[in-house]
């Protein structure tokens, strides 16, 4: 009878050592949560599709701000979600519209938090469409000045990081070059480069009332297929000025992450959507899946990936059992 010399499992067998050798390690400052503003005050409307968020007003944004920055949370994104909607989605750069109230609020009552602000038309638009429509399409060089201009009015209200989720071509040239006229030469850009068009967004547009009322967004998102295309978009918006670029979905596309992280050199985030968090929940909650193990297995994943900034549903509760498990 021989005896195996070599053992990989003397490194797993304490805890102590275990997390000693651990190849990647995930901090709370890494993870960005995601928020939903409404007008109003004291409105915590629940999100059937993504159990344990809400459609929250300013004064509630503002509470839950201090709770994330209390477990070490790195940032907040803002969505909103307007009283009204037009062609244009002119309600997008509104000073007195939700998201830019959150951010001066939230700086004040979180200053740790990072305050990142997503850009896009389709919130904002009476059509959902992520531009102002022409032809039965977006028209992409229509919408850059307008993304710009939210992106400025983001930047005034105390946004430290605007993130455009639109997928416009040109479009971090755009906001860039107005941020900098605007004597925001500091604000980051974090794209959304690599942006499949993907049924992991339901939910989220039920949250942000969001859906395109006609045909889909798939002339400007990307095609899940395709990789070679994401390192194009990722360079391309790296050149135009992007500080930081993101995959999105996560889960989906590991790979995709993976091979965005080998060749960026900016850093990269990776955008854990609203169908991810649906899937984790509706499966913990039938007890088929120990949701906490999962919501971390599915954030080391991410991380392992390549990812150095998490946005992700589950920020607060990652942060929390992260504390717990020390
Ligand atoms: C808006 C936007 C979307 C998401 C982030 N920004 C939806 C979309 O493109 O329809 C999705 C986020 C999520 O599903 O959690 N352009
Ligand atoms: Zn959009």
């Amino acid at each position: 009878m021989t005896f195996p010399a070599v053992r990989p499992r003397r490194l797993r067998m304490r805890d102590a050592l275990r997390r000693a050798v651990a190849e990647t390690r995930l901090h709370p400052s890494q993870l960005v949560l995601p928020v939903f503003v409404v007008d109003g005050e004291g409105v915590r409307n629940p999100i059937g599709s993504m159990p344990g968020h809400f459609q929250l007003s300013v004064d509630q944004v503002t509470l839950l701000a201090k709770e994330a920055e209390s477990v070490g949370v790195g940032g907040m994104l803002f969505f909103g979600v307007p009283a009204h909607k037009d062609e244009t989605g002119s309600s997008a750069w509104d000073p007195a519209g939700p998201v830019p109230r959150a951010i001066a609020a939230v700086a004040d009552a979180a200053p740790e938090l990072v305050r990142w602000a997503d850009v896009c038309l389709c919130e904002y638009t009476s059509h959902g469409h992520c531009g102002p429509v022409r032809g039965g399409v977006v028209d992409n060089d229509a919408s850059l000045p307008l993304l710009a201009r939210a992106a400025v009015t983001y930047a005034e209200a105390g946004a430290e990081v605007v993130a455009p989720s639109d997928m416009m071509d040109g479009r971090v040239a755009a906001i860039r070059a107005e941020l900098d006229r605007a004597g925001f030469h500091d604000a980051v850009i974090c794209s959304y480069a690599v942006k499949y068009a993907s049924a992991y967004y339901g939910p989220f547009r039920d949250a942000a009332g969001s859906a395109p009322a006609f045909g889909d967004r798939r002339t400007h998102q990307m095609d899940p297929p395709n990789v070679r295309e994401a390192l194009r978009e990722a360079l391309l918006d790296v050149e135009e000025g992007a500080d930081m670029v993101m995959v999105k979905p996560a889960g989906p596309y590991l790979d995709v992450v993976r091979a965005v992280a080998e060749v960026s050199p900016v850093p990269v985030a990776a955008y854990q959507v609203s169908g991810e968090l649906a899937l984790i929940e509706a499966a913990g909650e039938r007890g088929w899946v120990d949701r906490d193990r999962v919501v971390m297995e599915s954030l080391v994943g991410i991380a392992r990936a390549g990812a150095d900034v998490v946005l992700t549903y589950f920020a607060l509760d990652a942060a929390r059992l992260l504390e717990g498990s020390r």
